[in-house]
């Protein structure tokens, strides 16, 4: 069944349980809803309605949820929540980096179409919505900024970056792979601050449907041989908490539900 859509539902995509953790424990009157195996919680946050879902790894996993968000639950914007690997330099372990827009770094429709263009669609890259990523980039701003108590996850000096995200079907962890995708994205004139495994998936989601969507990704590795060391401590004890204050931050800033 189709809902129409909800003016002011507010769906929080995250890719792992232990990133929603942070933001279910504050759900006021949570109730959930399983759609297509998926579990999804309705209730508010900061005021506003939310819908929290999880897109799991990779990028057909995050397609369908995101569609079951938008087709099923009515959501008119969508945010999401996660971590990411830093590519460029500057981009470090506990930074955020704020999508300005997305490309799949492992699509090669070549030589049919120019390498990463998304066939008959005539291009690389997905847009994010720029007022609702210009809300998330201040409200991250002022997470890091505003470190209320001594048990604050956030790294000193971290920083907000704004830029092109890649996405992709692998969890780069070496330098050599790191650097190759790196240079070959540069290369096509894509440079890229940082890689995971969804965002670009949800963004083609959002253009097809006409919903707004922003992203920001904490950056839990460097997409190294070390990416994998304290991956899962650094979701559940940082980025959890990351996520949970910039959607608080950001959550505040949008207009009263109507
Ligand atoms: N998400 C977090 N770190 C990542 C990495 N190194 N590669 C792909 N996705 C990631």
């Amino acid at each position: 069944m189709n809902a129409a859509t909800r003016p002011s539902l507010t769906a929080i995509l995250s890719a792992l349980p232990e990133e929603q953790q942070g933001l279910l424990e504050q759900l006021v009157g949570a109730q959930k809803q399983t759609v297509a195996g998926r579990d999804f919680w309705l209730g508010q946050l900061h005021g506003q309605p939310v819908a929290l879902g999880l897109s799991r790894i990779g990028k057909v996993s995050a397609t369908l949820t995101a569609a079951v968000l938008i087709g099923h639950f009515g959501v008119s914007r969508m945010l999401f929540t996660g971590v990411a690997g830093g590519l460029a330099q500057g981009v470090k372990v506990g930074d955020v980096v704020v999508a300005h827009d997305f490309i799949q770094h492992d699509l090669d429709v070549s030589p049919l179409f120019p390498r990463y263009e998304v066939p008959l669609y005539g291009r690389s890259r997905f847009p994010c919505d720029p007022s609702l990523t210009a809300l998330l980039a201040l409200a991250a701003g002022r997470a890091l900024t505003t470190a209320p108590d001594t048990t604050s996850p956030i790294v000193a000096g971290a920083q907000v970056h704004l830029g092109l995200i890649a996405s992709g079907d692998r969890f780069v962890s070496s330098a050599d792979e790191s650097s190759r995708l790196q240079a070959a994205l540069e290369g096509a004139g894509h440079a890229a601050l940082a890689v995971e495994m969804e965002g670009a998936a949800v963004a083609q989601v959002c253009a097809d449907y006409g919903v707004a969507f922003a992203a920001m990704r904490t950056i839990s590795d460097r997409a190294d041989n070390s990416a994998h060391i304290d991956f899962s401590t650094f979701v559940a004890e940082v980025a959890s908490l990351y996520a949970q204050r910039i959607m608080g931050e950001l959550l505040q800033s949008l207009p009263a539900p109507t």
